[in-house]
């Protein structure tokens, strides 16, 4: 069955699809959630932060656990097969980025390092892998990875995180071209500034929101629903010959080159 109604219409039919977000309590990961369970599909929310779970809107299930914990992405995989009989669509959201990690490598506390290559890159590889063991058995499936702008060019100071978000996309190459024979898609999303907790911690730590907004070409931070309208995308039978590859979502931001970093953008 199509997971697009006819064309002419942009509105998506998640209607019977299973689909586990990690991370999906906060931020783009709960836009993502919201987008995919008002388009009718049986939405499970894998996050560390077990208080959020009362906050989440009507329809959306929860389970507590770590990405970094290969037992606990065992468990929610699990939970969505048993709950709701399969599981078509993993989006591995969950990452971390503390204002703390804004250091060189010389000075980078080690078990921040640990803690960051756990969660944002091997965490995405245990949840893909125990879903890709779902997914095999029902030849189908597509994967999103959440990557990142920083995943394409670097800023200073982000030795931990711009690396392992370019590691996200070759995860993505990977796996994309090891189970394209067997129905499954694997693509990333690479978003710029978004509005999350996540960037609005760094802002407070550091200042800077309008220069932020300002170095995206369309003059603003991107909001999460935005994200999330792309992942509905790449995760529908409209993007059906799309994978191993991955899309920025980053408002024009990608398009500067690095003469563009120490100089605000004029105005238009
Ligand atoms: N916000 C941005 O501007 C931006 C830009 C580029 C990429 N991203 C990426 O988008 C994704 C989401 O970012 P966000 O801004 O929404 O973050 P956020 O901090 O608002 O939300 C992250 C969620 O992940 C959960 N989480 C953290 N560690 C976890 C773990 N080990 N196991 C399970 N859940 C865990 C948190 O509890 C939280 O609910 C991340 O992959 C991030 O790197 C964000």
């Amino acid at each position: 069955m199509s997971n697009l109604r006819p064309p002419g219409s942009v509105a998506y039919n998640n209607a019977g699809r299973v689909v586990l977000v990690s991370g999906g309590a906060s931020g783009i990961g709960r836009a993502i959630c919201e987008a995919f369970v008002h388009t009718g599909a049986d939405v499970v929310c894998l996050d560390i932060d077990a208080d959020a779970a009362a906050s989440l809107p009507d329809g959306i299930a929860f389970v507590a656990g770590d990405t970094s914990s290969e037992d606990d992405c065992r468990n929610a995989v699990e939970f969505a097969i048993q709950t709701f009989g399969g599981l078509d669509v993993l989006v591995n959201n969950a990452a971390i980025q503390p204002p703390s990690s804004y250091a060189s490598l010389h000075e980078f506390p080690r078990d921040l390092w640990e803690r960051m290559v756990g969660v944002n890159f091997t965490g995405y590889s245990f949840l893909a892998k125990h879903a890709l063991l779902q997914m095999l058995q029902q030849q189908s499936g597509v994967i999103v990875n959440m990557a990142s702008g920083q995943a394409h060019r670097t800023a200073r100071k982000v030795p931990a995180y711009g690396p392992i978000k370019a590691a996200n996309l070759l995860q993505t190459r990977q796996w994309g071209v090891d189970y394209a024979r067997n129905g499954i898609r694997v693509v990333s999303v690479s978003p710029g500034a978004i509005r999350t907790p996540l960037v609005e911690a760094t802002l407070r730590e550091q200042g800077g929101e309008a220069q932020l907004a300002n170095r995206h070409p369309l003059g603003r931070i991107g909001r999460p629903e935005e994200v999330a309208a792309a992942v509905l995308w790449l995760a529908s039978d409209a993007a059906s010959f799309v994978t191993a590859t991955d899309l920025e979502v980053d408002g024009g931001l990608g398009a500067f080159g690095a003469f563009a970093d120490p100089y605000p953008m004029p105005a238009p």
